[in-house]
């Protein structure tokens, strides 16, 4: 099958497309022809070598955490049938960069109707982190104050829409140029990080959620409720520190490692079936183009997500 993989670490150069076997298909799991992959910062932050701790030194490697496509085989007992429509957050071994993946069932949900391919696969790994960091330190109540940072990107812009989803009074915190998009999203409140310092206003939240780890708990201890939590997605020797030292405070310091869950995907799919949240796609590429995906990616400034198109 054709393959957009990286042979060592290193700039976005290093993605090259390569004919590679077709993945062998476990017990458990469906093999997944794919029409479209998400690009999450994690994929260039695997590409780079940031990671390599975890990731290791074995190569081929194909990238692409997120899936979307047509299943072409499943176990005889499966409760999925080739030619269903499935999307998936895959593991951190990645795959999806490719025309076929090997995906466990309970990773995986079906494609609402009315969800496109491209749309669909744009979902499930950012939609996840922002489902399962507002779970941390106790469901959303209706009502509850959340303030997101970092609400214009791939996660926020899901965090915005699940936060609203949940009934929660929403402040989005973003660019002046993003101020009218977290607000079609559906936020409350918007705050231009520009010309205002969020974490200096009055006003206390329930949960601050940095969808962009751009600030701190130091930091935003201040403009949190009483019993209230941050929780980012890039847990830094602060972070650690000062989680170190929850039983001490009611306020709590936290971070988010998504997991594959495709029960969550469901609930995030239901979202959309609902009316209640929409992927906000700004630009797909061929899979023979992943590269330019990358760097655009990198310049932090992407509203909503980036996608590969592998069938177009
Ligand atoms: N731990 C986990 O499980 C997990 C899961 C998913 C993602 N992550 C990490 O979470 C981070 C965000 O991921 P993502 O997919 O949302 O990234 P992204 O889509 O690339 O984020 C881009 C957005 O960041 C905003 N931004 C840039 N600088 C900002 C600042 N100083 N303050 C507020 N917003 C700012 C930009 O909006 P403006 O142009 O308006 O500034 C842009 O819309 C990445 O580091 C990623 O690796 C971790």
């Amino acid at each position: 099958m054709k393959a957009l993989v990286i042979n060592q670490y290193g700039g976005p150069e290093q993605l090259r497309i390569q004919e590679t076997s077709i993945p062998d298909r476990g017990k458990g799991e469906l093999l997944v022809r794919i029409h479209a992959a998400g690009v999450n910062p994690v994929d260039f932050k695997i590409r780079n070598g940031s990671m390599k701790f975890i990731t290791g030194s074995k190569f081929p490697r194909i990238l692409g955490g997120d899936i979307a496509g047509v299943v072409e085989q499943a176990d005889p007992k499966s409760p999925y049938r080739p030619g269903d429509k499935v999307f998936a957050m895959l593991t951190l071994k990645g795959g999806g960069y490719a025309e076929f993946a090997a995906v466990k069932e309970n990773q995986v949900c079906r494609i609402p109707e009315g969800l496109g391919m491209a749309d669909a696969a744009s979902m499930p790994l950012a939609a996840l982190t922002a489902f399962q960091a507002f779970k941390k330190g106790g469901d959303i109540k209706p009502g509850d104050k959340v303030l997101i940072n970092g609400a214009s990107g791939g996660v926020g812009s899901f965090a915005v829409q699940i936060a609203k989803a949940q009934e929660a009074y929403v402040t989005a915190v973003c660019s002046t140029g993003n101020t009218e998009f977290v607000q079609s999203l559906g936020a409350d409140q918007v705050i231009d990080y520009t010309t205002e310092d969020f974490t200096k206003k009055r006003t206390r939240y329930k949960k601050v959620f940095d969808a962009v780890a751009k600030s701190s708990f130091y930091k935003c201890r201040k403009i949190l409720e009483k019993d209230g939590n941050y929780i980012t997605t890039v847990p830094n020797k602060g972070l650690f520190f000062f989680k170190a030292l929850n039983f001490t405070r009611s306020k709590k310091a936290g971070f988010i490692m998504v997991k594959p869950e495709g029960s969550d995907l469901k609930i995030i799919s239901d979202y959309y079936k609902e009316g209640k949240l929409r992927p906000h796609v700004s630009k797909i590429f061929p899979l023979e183009d992943g590269a330019e995906a990358h760097e655009l990616l990198e310049t932090e400034r992407v509203r909503g997500k980036l996608v590969l198109s592998v069938i177009p």
